[in-house]
């Protein structure tokens, strides 16, 4: 079947209102690909799978709430829309504007944005602002402009963002036939562990698919809901989930708990050493979508979640492009060689 984006496959399953318009780039249907070795490598006996969001028009998982988002703001002839991002928000409401034909202003946190996401920003033509502050002082600028002037704001505080997002949900649903034992994802501003729990619930509503357990995993930088209390200066080479003051904090919390699963903490080392591991199996992600998988190996090597005979889902968030400078800025420089077949020859069979 032609597949023509999530407000045509989900659209009667969402809360939106009726002046919504289709903006559309074709986001969702991310693959749900098996990593076995993965499995293997954290004890086995269980079935493991990578939700890969990277693999949606702006590299992230954040096009299913935009194309929500986008769509309502211009079926109200809202004239700009505007949100705080950490980067990868800001690409794709600056692509669904663009699609739909309305301005885009998105602010940022000075110097901590990844190459690719701030390019993708300016490639579809949003006006970047930076401030010299954190996401959460960016969020509470955006909330106060639109409060006073007309501009609809694109943030998960937007509730039609969270529409959107449950359709990962879905997916993951209609691919297994039912929900997975766990859901393991990133949480930073917490609209996206949210807005799956919305979508598991619904869908185990509508179609007794069951309920998941959500593991969601902070940067240790970057914790408030693990501390339980707000963090001024948070820390996190996974800038994406740098984030202090979640918005959806609360619903987090309570969605992590109805389940009967947590959220816990991962540190950077052990987010990259899961990036890593995830680069070895042929998928590539930015940082902050590896932090999922990096607390369920942890909850497992601790003994407190056993995975026997489980079915777990990772959401892996945002594709690895978004951020290359974590790649390379570590790297050796590529051998130099001269253009000949001996001289290659002795580089490759040396090995
Ligand atoms: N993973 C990636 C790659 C993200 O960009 C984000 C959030 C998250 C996970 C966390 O999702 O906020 O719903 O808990 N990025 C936002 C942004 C904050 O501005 O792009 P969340």
């Amino acid at each position: 079947m032609e597949y023509h984006g999530l407000l045509t496959r989900y659209g009667a399953l969402l809360d939106l209102p009726e002046h919504t318009q289709t903006v559309s780039l074709h986001e969702g249907n991310t693959p749900l690909i098996p990593v076995p070795r993965l499995a293997e490598e954290m004890g086995g006996g269980f079935e493991l799978f990578v939700k890969y969001e990277g693999l949606n028009p702006t590299g992230s998982f954040k096009d299913r709430g935009m194309t929500a988002a986008i769509g309502e703001a211009a079926g109200r002839k809202a004239q700009a829309v505007i949100c705080a991002s950490t980067g990868n928000t800001a690409a794709s409401a600056a692509a669904y504007a663009a699609r739909a034909g309305l301005r885009a202003i998105v602010l940022i946190p000075q110097g901590k944005v990844a190459a690719g996401k701030l390019a993708g920003a300016v490639a579809y033509g949003a006006q970047v602002v930076q401030i010299d502050g954190s996401f959460d002082d960016a969020l509470t600028l955006v909330v106060k402009i639109t409060e006073k002037h007309p501009i609809a704001l694109v943030n998960s505080i937007n509730p039609y963002r969270l529409e959107g997002q449950k359709t990962g949900a879905f997916e993951i649903c209609d691919t297994l036939g039912k929900a997975p034992d766990w859901l393991c994802l990133p949480v930073g501003n917490a609209g996206n562990i949210s807005a799956y729990w919305l979508g598991f619930r619904q869908y185990n509503e509508e179609k007794s698919t069951g309920l998941p357990k959500l593991l969601g995993v902070q940067a240790a930088g970057a914790a408030p809901l693990v501390l339980g209390h707000p963090i001024d200066k948070p820390s996190t080479v996974a800038t994406a989930i740098r984030i202090g003051r979640p918005a959806r904090g609360e619903q987090a919390l309570t969605a992590a708990e109805e389940s009967g699963g947590r959220i816990i903490a991962a540190t950077d080392d052990e987010i990259l050493a899961m990036q890593r591991r995830l680069a070895g199996e042929g998928i590539w992600v930015e940082p902050a979508s590896a932090a999922g998988l990096a607390g369920l190996e942890k909850e497992i090597n601790a003994g407190t979640l056993d995975p026997t005979g489980k079915q777990i889902v990772a959401v892996c968030t945002g594709h690895g492009l978004k951020d290359p400078d974590i790649i390379t800025a570590n790297m050796p420089k590529p051998e130099l060689v001269p253009t000949s077949l001996e001289a290659l020859e002795e580089v490759i069979l040396a090995q």
